[in-house]
């Protein structure tokens, strides 16, 4: 029952290998409200007090792995191919990480952007991040960083566009707010039937979220991405997330990277 109401609310398809693990995550919920068992819980769940505990459940369950520069040949395309195309066509181009996680993949985008700003003339660019999960939202919000983590950023981009923490903040850093002001962070469900975004999107960054996605909410996602995307636009998906040789209203440009037609 748990497994359905995951899959209704996020399309999260949890197989009965993942029994194990959304057992060990959801322990500690469950004896916090009081619970002894999981029967109560879900009983909860399908009440009208339990739908904020439905939010809950959803960030437990939710894989939130990321970093910075994850998958780079997307941002080299980014930066080579796409970004110079659009500042040639005079837009402000506006740019999606759909499952934003703590926020690298947002910050990535923008420090490319940024970056791609300096050698060609006239790009203006926006950013938008945004995750089922409201607890990712809060923390890609924040935009700090253990120093770590910002090792395939490079020194002279992390001089460039981080802060480092002094005192109760030492080693961690935080994204510059030049660029955390050009990034509009919310919470938003790829599975809902309409976004609240800015308008149509020139880019759309969808990573390593679809593979955890059952076929029909995985079609129905890239059905509401596609529609999000203004022509011509680009729709970024994960290495390991094909979307096959004819996806629907979409052109193959290169490995995980399709184009509105
Ligand atoms: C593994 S992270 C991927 C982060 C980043 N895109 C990357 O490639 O590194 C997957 C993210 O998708 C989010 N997610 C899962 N189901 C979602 C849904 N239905 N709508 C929006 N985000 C979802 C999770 O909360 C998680 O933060």
């Amino acid at each position: 029952m748990l497994a359905g109401l995951i899959r209704t609310h996020s399309g999260i398809a949890l197989g009965d290998d993942k029994r194990t693990l959304v057992a060990n995550r959801l322990r500690k919920r469950v004896l916090t409200l009081g619970f002894q068992s999981y029967e109560p819980y879900c009983k909860l769940l399908t009440t009208a007090a339990g739908a904020a505990e439905i939010d809950m459940l959803i960030d437990l369950v939710t894989t939130n792995h990321t970093f910075f520069y994850r998958e780079p040949d997307h941002f080299q395309y980014l930066a080579d191919v796409v970004l110079p195309g659009l500042a040639a066509s005079g837009v402000p181009v506006r740019l999606w990480s759909a499952a934003v996680s703590s926020g690298e993949e947002a910050y990535t985008m923008a420090m490319v952007a940024a970056e791609t700003a300096r050698r060609v003339q006239g790009l203006n660019w926006q950013i938008n991040g945004s995750d089922i999960s409201r607890r990712m939202v809060a923390m890609a919000e924040k935009a700090i960083y253990p120093m770590d983590a910002l090792q395939p950023v490079g020194s002279l981009l992390t001089k460039r566009y981080f802060e480092r923490g002094v005192g109760k903040q030492e080693g961690m850093c935080r994204v510059q707010a030049n660029l955390r002001e050009r990034v509009r962070l919310q919470r938003i469900n790829l599975l809902q039937s309409s976004y609240p975004l800015d308008g149509l999107q020139h880019v759309i960054f969808c990573r390593n979220v679809m593979i955890y996605f059952d076929a029909a909410a995985r079609s129905l996602a890239v059905d509401n991405l596609t529609r999000q995307l203004a022509p011509g636009g680009y729709l970024f998906v994960g290495y390991s997330e094909s979307l096959g040789s004819n996806p629907k209203g979409l052109e193959p440009m290169q490995h995980g990277v399709y184009r509105r037609i």
